[in-house]
């Protein structure tokens, strides 16, 4: 591991897949705390695109492709400054693949297979071609996830609440790494979660966290952070609450607590606050004052989005001087991995 004064700022590392525009669940659980921590931390955030492939008859070239942009200009509209943060996209890194194999290696089968996010995604499918529609990258994908982060030394990992148990297993396997091949070779990182907005859950389905690839097949799913407001309103006034009419908080159902917690998070408001200040009210009116609160909280983000959108040559720019920052740090601790297993 690379030894760092104590003037050295820590070091962060996070990123969101490129499986389809970003919603609100990767902005509040993520994005939104990358951006306030980037004055204080060195921070190192990436389009996780290898993420994006572990499906392989979801694959769609063109769509992934214009992903990768969109994500990327998704993290600046939402406040990523490229001049402090280093922003890159994770396939351009190819050291990221090359640590991943070895830390897949390195990982054994009971620990991948214990995973809840495998077993939910491999549950799902039940199709004749089931034996071979799920990739072995779906399997091995946290191996890929603890590469991305050990490559960076990174302090801390903030992420949502989805997140905790693949962070748990990237310690166990930095853990395994350095009982074999030298204790001091791979940094373990800290879980960060926030208290609040690290678990949003599907519009219409509250029991199932709001995600890109259920809000690509359901439509009221997920607020997308380029939806009008006229969207956002009518997606927000079609969310599953109960069969109540006003919000009492001494028993609030999965969606009312839900549009309670987002419009906290949006609003900076503590849970406690959140919850007295509806108390009581009608269900109409939360859902109207959820959507103001998310409308204006967009407004800033969707006019730099669309600036940055029409721009590929400088997010490109950006993007390629981000991955060559990048490879300078992931090829120094690749060489120190390849070293410590006797590959070189
Ligand atoms: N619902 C959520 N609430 C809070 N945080 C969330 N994150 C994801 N969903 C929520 C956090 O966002 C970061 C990027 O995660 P991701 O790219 O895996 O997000 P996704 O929307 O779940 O993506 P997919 O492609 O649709 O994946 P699946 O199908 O696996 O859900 C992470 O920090 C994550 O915690």
């Amino acid at each position: 591991m690379t030894t760092r004064s104590t003037t050295t700022p820590p070091r962060l590392l996070s990123g969101v897949q490129s499986t389809g525009t970003i919603h609100l669940g990767n902005y509040l659980g993520a994005i939104k705390n990358w951006v306030a921590m980037q004055e204080s931390y060195e921070s190192y955030v990436f389009i996780a695109d290898l993420h994006s492939v572990t499906i392989p008859d979801t694959i769609e070239p063109s769509k992934l492709r214009e992903a990768r942009t969109s994500v990327a200009a998704m993290y600046i509209a939402c406040g990523m400054d490229p001049k402090r943060a280093t922003i890159f996209r994770q396939s351009d890194v190819a050291e990221h693949a090359y640590a991943g194999w070895l830390l897949t290696c390195v990982t054994p089968l009971g620990w991948l297979e214990r995973m809840t996010q495998f077993k939910s995604k491999t549950q799902n499918r039940t199709d004749a071609n089931r034996e071979v529609s799920i990739g072995t990258g779906l399997l091995t994908y946290p191996c890929l996830q603890a590469a991305d982060i050990v490559l960076y030394d990174a302090d801390v990992v903030p992420t949502g609440e989805d997140q905790k148990q693949h962070l748990e297993l990237c310690r166990d396997i930095v853990q395994r790494f350095n009982k074999l091949f030298g204790s001091n070779c791979l940094k373990a990182p800290r879980p960060m979660i926030q208290k609040s907005g690290s678990r949003i859950m599907g519009l219409d389905d509250p029991s199932a966290k709001m995600s890109k690839s259920t809000g690509e097949r359901n439509q009221g799913h997920a607020i997308w952070l380029v939806d009008s407001p006229d969207t956002i309103v009518r997606k927000l006034r079609r969310a599953k609450t109960d069969l109540g009419s006003a919000v009492d908080i001494a028993q609030m159902s999965d969606g009312v607590s839900n549009l309670v917690e987002i419009y906290g998070t949006c609003a900076g408001l503590t849970p406690e606050s959140a919850r007295a200040h509806f108390d009581g009210k009608p269900y109409s009116a939360l859902k109207q004052e959820v959507a103001d609160v998310v409308i204006e909280m967009l407004r800033p983000i969707q006019q730099r989005y669309a600036e940055l959108i029409s721009d590929p040559e400088m997010l490109e720019r950006i993007l390629l001087d981000g991955a060559s920052k990048a490879r300078d740090h992931a090829g120094a601790t690749l060489k120190r991995m390849r070293s410590a297993m006797g590959l070189q």
